[in-house]
């Protein structure tokens, strides 16, 4: 393993102006100097694993390498301390109380209700309609979280204001991260609006709280299980832990799905031999008919699609740990308190991993020519302890989503559009309007 640093490095600013202008093209064109890869983070040094081998060794070993830095600051910031927030210590607990909403066997039942709010938004589209498709896509994920894990409603008005205050408080987020604290409070437009957001998620979450205590659990989730829930000593939650835990699900579990599914929706209407490899798959499957839990091991291609889009544009893209004990890496010292970089965007782009890297090719997947990417080369979820809660969740997800649409709609980008990634704590699809094209004309 070799360990390097990345040109070009100014006095106090280190690399913050090309992590701020252009970090995908920085973060790519790291592995050329090394496996490690310093950098400076402003004026002090951070490191970047541009292995799969470190990638994996750091996040298999979460107690050295700690939910920390700062991603992480940022992200407390805004969803307070719950699962996927929380330091090493305290973790396995908050996994532990958690984690039944994650039950297999309940993954069935959101099929459910993930079918039945994606028919709910296609039903409201149009022929011919120009549709903010990240928005869209973002009100239905905002619901089905709310719906399937913690038992509770968001009306699609509200769900849909849920989805631009996620949307703000995460575009907030990132500009802090990258941002001295003292200007943090300056009111400008992105401080303002993220204030704003964080506001109006408290006002949601607590509403779900406060009306969960007083009308009872309906049939259970996890909101029941963490207002049930006591304490070492003995002691039901706070309100206050409530909010974090359930902010950490809403923002861990909305923008990231809703970005998958709009991002595949971009690359097939730019790949129009795969939609078509998709559109005859969900016909012959479907017929016509909403997908159900029954049908996902049915919808291989469709799933090959996603797993494709979740290489090239991972809405995770880039996180960061920080060292909790003196340790080595790659055999190079780092010191305690040290800020170590992982990114799947980056891994997912290095053409000794994916040949032709750039290339939109869900036959990569295929059991025949896929070479399992080993350890640590293929981490949209994350890997280890702190691996992605709702993986199977967000798949699923993706797959009926894109299913339910593919069935009945075509989606085009109007002539001349550019679609951006735009990397934010989450990487979007930038602007992402589409035109409508009902598949079968006079279908409902
Ligand atoms: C395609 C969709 C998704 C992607 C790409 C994604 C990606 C990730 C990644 C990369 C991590 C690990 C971050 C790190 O190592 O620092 C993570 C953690 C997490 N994700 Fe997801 N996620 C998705 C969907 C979801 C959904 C739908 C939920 C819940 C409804 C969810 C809940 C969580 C939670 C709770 C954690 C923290 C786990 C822990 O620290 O123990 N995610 N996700």
């Amino acid at each position: 393993m070799t360990v390097g640093a990345a040109p070009g490095r100014l006095p106090v600013l280190g690399h913050l102006v090309p992590l701020a202008r252009r970090p995908l093209e920085f973060l790519r064109s790291l592995p050329a100097h090394g496996d490690l890869v310093a950098i400076g983070f402003g004026p002090r040094t951070a490191y970047v694993v541009c292995h799969p081998a470190l990638v994996d060794a750091v996040l298999r070993n979460s107690r050295v390498f700690d939910k920390g830095g700062p991603f992480w600051k940022q992200a407390r910031a805004v969803v307070g301390e719950g699962v996927g927030t929380c330091p090493h210590e305290p973790h396995r607990r908050q996994r532990r109380l958690t984690q039944p909403a994650f039950h297999p066997q309940r993954m069935n039942e959101y099929a459910a209700m993930m079918a039945e709010e994606t028919s709910t938004a296609l039903r409201t589209w149009r022929e011919g309609q120009l549709l903010d498709v990240l928005a869209a896509m973002n009100t239905v994920t905002a619901r089905v979280t709310v719906r399937c894990l913690f038992a509770a409603d968001l009306s699609p008005e509200e769900a849909g204001a849920t989805g631009r205050a996620l949307g703000d408080a995460l575009e907030g987020m990132f500009w802090r991260m990258l941002t001295p604290p003292g200007l943090r409070w300056v009111p400008t437009p992105t401080n303002r609006r993220f204030r704003t957001a964080i506001d109006h998620l408290d006002q949601v979450v607590y509403r779900l709280i406060a009306t969960h205590r007083r009308d009872g659990g309906g049939n259970g989730g996890m909101l029941a299980v963490l207002v049930g829930s006591r304490d070492d000593n003995g002691d039901a939650l706070e309100d206050r832990e409530i909010r974090d835990q359930l902010l950490n699900f809403t923002v861990a579990g909305t923008e990231s799905t809703a970005a998958l599914v709009g991002w595949a929706l971009h690359l097939l209407a730019g790949h129009p031999e795969v939609r078509q490899r998709l559109h005859t798959e969900v016909d012959t499957v479907l017929a016509g008919r909403e997908p159900t839990h029954d049908d996902l091991p049915r919808l291989p291609f469709t799933d090959k699609v996603l797993t494709e889009t979740l290489r090239l544009y991972p809405p995770a893209w880039m996180t960061s740990r920080t060292v909790t004990e003196d340790t080595r890496l790659a055999g190079h010292f780092l010191p305690v308190g040290t800020t170590v970089f992982y990114s799947p965007y980056l891994i997912h782009y290095r053409p000794d991993l994916y040949p032709d890297p750039e290339r939109f090719d869900p036959d990569r997947w295929s059991p025949g020519r896929a070479t399992a990417p080993a350890g640590g080369a293929y981490v949209p979820f994350g890997a280890g302890a702190r691996k992605c809660m709702g993986d199977t969740f967000g798949m699923q997800e993706g797959i009926l989503t894109l299913a339910a649409i593919a069935g009945r709609w075509r989606l085009d980008l109007p002539p001349g559009s550019t679609v951006r990634p735009q990397p934010r704590a989450t990487l979007r699809p930038h602007p992402l309007r589409m035109i409508l094209h009902r598949r079968h004309p006079g279908q409902e």
